[in-house]
């Protein structure tokens, strides 16, 4: 009970970032060059997602709160929903489906590429982020699968950085939080190896312990 509602409450918050975007266009508050905003705001948002589903396995760790896992899905289906948003935004609203005028403009800034890279690497783990998935992969080969997040991450930051042309901060800023949250992965595997074959080594007779999840 108390997580359908956590659920409902992650879920109304996620909305926040469309609804203020909706009524600044209702209310003309989008300024001058409103794609600009929208691209740059659905843009900003998918990164903080990315890094938000990162961040609920470290958090779950270490806060003990074990029903984050139960959120992580949704989150992570609203990456998708913003990452989609970002990219209608520029091949419908800045570009019309005009595929000449996106061929040049991608010639021109190869940091598209990058963020479509991004987008793509998402499109399997939307697809596969039924419980049916799960089921049908093998939760070993959907972890592999959903592994893919940190691909998306990198591409991000690395589209970000690429696109910005003087003020440097916000895409270190999402660079190092990513960097942090790959890096508290690698330690929890190490540390996992590790105490694994210790524990192998005072049981020589003993049969090696299952694959643990190292996430
Ligand atoms: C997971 C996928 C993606 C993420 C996380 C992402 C993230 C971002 C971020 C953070 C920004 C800058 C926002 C700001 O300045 O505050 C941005 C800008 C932009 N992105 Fe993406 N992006 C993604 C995919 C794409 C795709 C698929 C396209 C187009 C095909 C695209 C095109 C652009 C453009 C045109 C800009 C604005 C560049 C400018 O200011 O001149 N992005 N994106």
């Amino acid at each position: 009970m108390k997580l359908r509602f956590t659920k409902l409450a992650i879920f109304l918050a996620a909305l926040i970032p469309l609804e203020r975007l909706v009524w600044k266009a209702l209310h003309d508050g989008l300024g001058a060059n409103p794609i600009e905003v929208i691209t740059h705001s659905t843009g900003d948002w998918t990164l903080i997602l990315v890094l938000t589903t990162l961040s609920i396995t470290p958090l779950r760790r270490i806060t003990r709160q074990y029903w984050l896992i139960g959120v992580r899905r949704m989150i992570g289906l609203f990456v998708f929903f913003y990452a989609t948003l970002h990219f209608l935004t520029y091949i419908w609203l800045d570009k019309f489906f005009n595929v000449h005028e996106m061929v040049k403009d991608i010639a021109k800034r190869p940091f598209i590429t990058v963020g479509f890279s991004a987008f793509v690497l998402l499109i399997p783990l939307a697809l596969t982020s039924t419980a049916g998935s799960i089921r049908r992969l093998g939760g070993k080969n959907w972890q592999r699968l959903h592994r893919l997040i940190y691909a998306t991450g990198i591409l991000a930051v690395v589209h970000y950085t690429w696109l910005v042309k003087a003020d440097l901060h916000k895409p270190i800023e999402y660079g190092v939080v990513l960097s942090l949250l790959f890096l508290y992965r690698v330690g929890v595997w190490v540390s996992e190896k590790t105490s694994e074959k210790a524990s192998q080594k005072s049981k020589p007779n003993a049969l090696p312990a299952p694959a643990r999840n190292p996430l």
